[in-house]
């Protein structure tokens, strides 16, 4: 309680719920999702990979999807569900940490395609390949999160659950991502859409 500062209203996305913060950084990720999208429609129609698009969109989805988001379920709100009885193998927790992980070996992907931009011809293929999965595989965990498992959530969540998640997800921010982290990732999503 000690540590609880209000720096946060400088994070838009930062308002409310934990699943409500969660949800806006949804959407943030789908803007993502929309871009890479056009940008491969591009590749697959013929043209050059634009390398350093490329290794931008690795960078932000490694960066805010996959470190700051997909940490905070990790770590804070999945882990807090199991407390409350949620199990972990063979429900719906186990299924998005395996997501999870499919996710990032798509990115993986995309950034040894862009890689191999200008010296090795699966290039292109490489980044179309692992984009279009990553985009489908994100949709649809994205979907299943907002539908499903967080309404689940918000059920079995006491309020003081959501009160200690809520100053647990601002101090991840500061001491897992650091300062000025989240504004560049805003800035990175911009380019991205641009
Ligand atoms: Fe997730
Ligand atoms: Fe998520």
């Amino acid at each position: 309680m000690t540590n609880h500062t209000h720096d946060h209203a400088h994070h838009p996305g930062h308002d409310g719920t934990p699943t409500q913060v969660l949800m806006a950084e949804h959407e943030m990720i789908m803007q993502a999702l929309d871009a890479l999208e056009k940008k491969v429609a591009t590749v697959q129609a013929g043209g050059a990979p634009d390398r350093a698009y490329f290794e931008k969109v690795v960078e932000f989805l490694r960066g805010f999807a996959d470190k700051c988001h997909h940490g905070k379920e990790e770590e804070l709100l999945f882990k807090r569900m199991m407390e409350r009885g949620f199990p972990l193998q063979g429900g719906p927790i186990a299924v998005m940490l395996h997501e999870h992980e499919m996710g990032r070996t798509f990115i993986k992907g995309i950034a040894e395609g862009a890689a191999k931009v200008g010296t090795d011809p699966v290039a292109a293929k490489q980044i179309a390949e692992n984009a279009k999965g990553y985009v489908e595989l994100l949709r649809n965990h994205i979907g299943k999160e907002n539908n499903v498992l967080f309404p689940m959530a918000d059920r079995v969540l006491s309020a003081e659950d959501q009160a200690d998640l809520g100053m647990a997800f601002e101090k991840y921010e500061r001491e897992e991502m650091g300062a000025g982290v989240h504004e560049a990732m805003l800035k990175l999503l911009q380019e991205l859409k641009a």
